[in-house]
């Protein structure tokens, strides 16, 4: 009887075609998006800095005058106007991403209206050109800024852009005040309960003042040829041949020394009391400004710092009470502390005058110190522009819990100052 011979069906191993297909399309298309993602990632990351100076019409209610003078209110005003409608311009535009940030460094007059001069910075890809990126920023400012609403009322078609290198840009910065170059990244925690600053160029503005070559007190640039500092430092070392004022991160070696022409400590001082205690500096010759050397801003005299902002206060003072001074630049973080809670009882029962500011923190633990005195408190805007608030006066021992720093208060004397210095 014919029975089939039964061969067993040998059970195919190999995948069926389509789903060999399936898989090489799904390999190929993930390697796709991975090489996609990696061109991206490296285009992304080798961006260069493209530096660009403008020019643009506008008219306001102001006058070309009342933001002539850098770092007034009314020139922070009027900048953070145009510089977010530059920045809305192009966040409407195909350069939404390549955008970083524009800079209004000054203005200038013309028949009917006023010229706001700027710096743009860009990040694009280095084979792009500088030329064609002018042109696409030329057309999108043309076009946007028609519709940016005002004030100030801009004149879209006025605008005019200028290619410029890394170090045209950082020639005008340095000649702005209140700009830094080197922020350092992390926290900036450790004077007392501060920390080393970490690279030159941090607080450009800071000075120390020397008496025979020894660190006594510190002080800060305001322009090229003056320094604000305490008029206590002067107490016993008035003679001005024997001072020498010296910038950089380091006491010693420093950047730049200078000696001292004049000093002029405010008419109304008088030891012991801490009232009125500033003085100007005026150096023997002016000094250049770089990127490690630079002036602070200096607020207007109405300007209300709000208690609970965040200051910085620098120096080469004594990192504990009664230490000595150190070689390397300290910077600690304060919040400035309201006159009525600083005249509390228990912290310095009504010895803050008008005259004078506190800041620091209840609790203690960070503060200024000896040898910081004279030394700026500084504070920046939301433009990230840098303003001297107060000059390290006094304080019960250094960092002590309800014993703050207390500092002359730079916008009581800012009339002083200019009486003195022009600036
Ligand atoms: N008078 C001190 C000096 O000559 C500065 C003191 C600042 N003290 C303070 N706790 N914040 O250096």
């Amino acid at each position: 009887m014919y029975q089939p011979v039964r061969v067993p069906v040998r059970k195919r191993s190999c995948l069926e075609p389509w789903v060999i297909g399936l898989i090489t399309f799904i390999s190929l298309i993930v390697l796709a998006v991975c090489i996609g993602l990696i061109v991206h990632y490296v285009r992304y990351n080798t961006r260069k800095p493209y530096n660009y100076y403008s020019t643009l019409s506008f008219t306001s209610d102001k006058y070309y005058y009342e933001f002539d003078k850098e770092a007034t209110t009314n020139f922070t005003e009027m900048s953070q106007r145009i510089e977010s409608m530059v920045k809305n311009a192009f966040a409407q535009s195909s350069l939404r991403r390549q955008f970083i940030k524009s800079q209004v460094i000054k203005y200038s007059p013309q028949e009917s209206g006023v010229v706001a001069h700027m710096l743009m910075i860009f990040r694009f890809p280095s084979t792009q050109s500088p030329e064609s990126i002018k042109k696409t920023i030329e057309h999108v400012l043309h076009e946007k800024l028609q519709h940016a609403t005002g004030p100030p009322k801009v004149d879209p078609s006025s605008v005019v852009i200028t290619n410029i290198n890394k170090t045209e840009t950082d020639n005008f910065l340095k000649n702005c005040c209140g700009t830094r170059i080197g922020t350092s990244s992390g926290t900036s925690e450790r004077i007392i309960g501060g920390q080393a600053v970490e690279q030159e160029g941090e607080w450009p503005w800071q000075a120390s003042l020397q008496w025979d070559g020894a660190h006594r007190c510190g002080a800060t640039l305001i322009n090229a040829t003056w320094l604000v500092t305490a008029a206590h430092c002067f107490r016993n070392y008035k003679d001005p041949s024997r001072w020498t004022a010296s910038f950089g991160v380091t006491v010693n070696p420093p950047k730049e020394r200078r000696r001292f022409k004049r000093i002029i400590v405010h008419e109304n001082y008088e030891y012991p009391s801490h009232e009125y205690d500033i003085a100007v500096v005026e150096l023997s010759r002016p000094v250049t400004y770089t990127n490690v050397v630079r002036r602070v801003c200096l607020p207007d005299a109405s300007y209300k710092i709000a208690p609970g902002s965040q200051a910085y206060v620098t120096g080469f003072g004594a990192l504990k009470n009664d230490g000595t001074s150190v070689n390397r630049l300290q910077q600690v973080e304060v919040r400035i502390i309201d006159s009525k809670t600083c005249n509390e009882p228990q912290v310095y029962n009504n010895a803050i005058s008008p005259g004078m500011l506190c800041a620091g923190y209840l609790q203690g633990g960070k503060d200024a110190c000896q040898g910081d005195s004279g030394g700026p408190l500084v504070s920046s805007n939301s433009r990230d522009i840098w303003y001297l608030f107060g000059i390290v006066s006094w304080g019960d021992e250094c960092a002590e819990p309800n014993k703050p720093g207390v500092y002359t208060r730079v916008t009581a004397f800012r009339d002083w100052i200019e009486a003195k210095t022009g600036v």
